[in-house]
């Protein structure tokens, strides 16, 4: 439990360690990486677009003169692109955040390898750059993989005859599988890493409500979900800059323990201060886990290592 309400102020020095965040061009996952920066990290920028990762650099590199960033390309979309970043990698990697996420799309996309594009972003995406990542991250002392979930798990449901949609496509439930997905894998992760002994945390979180632009990228201008949400912004959401507050306390905190799930604290967990709370009943099924992370290995053919 944290001691005192977190904050960015409260971020202990990160000078010395190298922190990957995918998504970083925007929302949550930029203003991650701009107060890692801030704070002494060597900073990945995970983008799947050059131009707005140059963009997303110039901005953070004016807010912190001589910041250690630098832009790195990784689509999750795409398991070519994953592998090309993993194999290039060397050194260690002291924390992993996987933040990239689509939500709530239209209609039912496929991502490079033919998955459905929430669930192959937002979840096989990062299963599998975190197997692959796995030797670089038992090279640091003490690596945290940090996964953002949502609330949007509490609706969840692992459905093995439905879950890339192939019967039934309907945006918000492609999008709570694949919270639920990344929730699950992040508590199975922790799981399996202290019962090999391993020093790696594995610590889900969540941002709340943050008005990023994922509401205006996923769902349609009609998404009734969307428009509730747009309404009520001020008083139910909070700033991107706060809802990176969970990732960086997951990131950066000696308070922070593997398999918590931290979120905001205040109404319905909407906003507030990081705090861990209790996920939904269905995220804690460990039967439903493995069958989950045996699927995500076959289907995206990458095999964890031990995390010795
Ligand atoms: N905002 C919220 O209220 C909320 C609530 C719960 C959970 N979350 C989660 O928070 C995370 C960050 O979202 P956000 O709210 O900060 O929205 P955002 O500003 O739209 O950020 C999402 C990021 O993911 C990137 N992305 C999407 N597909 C990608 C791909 N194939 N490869 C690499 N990057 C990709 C986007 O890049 P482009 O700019 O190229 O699209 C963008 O940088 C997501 O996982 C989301 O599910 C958000």
């Amino acid at each position: 439990m944290p001691a005192l309400k977190f904050s960015a102020s409260h971020i202990t020095p990160q000078t010395g360690k190298t922190i990957l965040v995918t998504g970083a061009n925007s929302g949550i996952g930029y203003q991650a990486a701009l107060e890692l920066a801030r704070h002494g990290a060597q900073v990945l920028l995970g983008v799947r677009d050059e131009a707005k990762g140059a963009g997303a650099l110039a901005k953070l590199k004016a807010a912190v003169p001589g910041a250690l960033a630098t832009v790195v390309s990784l689509d999750m979309a795409s398991l070519a692109s994953i592998r090309r970043f993993a194999e290039s990698f060397v050194g260690e990697l002291d924390v992993l955040i996987n933040n990239a996420g689509v939500m709530a799309l239209n209609s039912r996309e496929l991502t490079a390898d033919g998955f459905e594009r929430q669930f192959g972003t937002n979840h096989l995406g990062h299963f599998a750059l975190t197997g692959l990542l796995m030797p670089a991250l038992l090279r640091a002392p003490a690596p945290r993989v940090v996964t953002v979930s949502s609330l949007a798990h509490r609706n969840g449901k692992i459905d093995f005859s439905n879950l890339q949609s192939e019967r039934k496509y309907v945006p918000w439930d492609a999008y709570n599988t694949s919270k639920l997905a990344n929730l699950m894998f992040a508590l199975e992760l922790n799981r399996r890493a202290a019962a090999e002994g391993s020093s790696l945390l594995s610590i889900p979180v969540h941002p709340g409500i943050s008005r990023t632009a994922i509401f205006a990228n996923g769902p349609g201008a009609d998404d009734m979900k969307a428009r509730i949400v747009k309404l009520l912004a001020p008083v139910m959401t909070q700033s991107d800059e706060a809802g990176a507050l969970p990732t960086l306390y997951a990131a950066t905190s000696p308070d922070a323990k593997g398999g918590e799930y931290i979120g905001p604290d205040g109404f319905n967990h909407f906003r507030g201060s990081p705090a861990p709370e209790r996920p939904r009943a269905q995220a804690l099924d460990e039967a439903v886990a493995k069958e989950l992370w045996n699927v995500s290995e076959q289907l995206t053919k990458v095999a964890y290592p031990a995390m010795q």
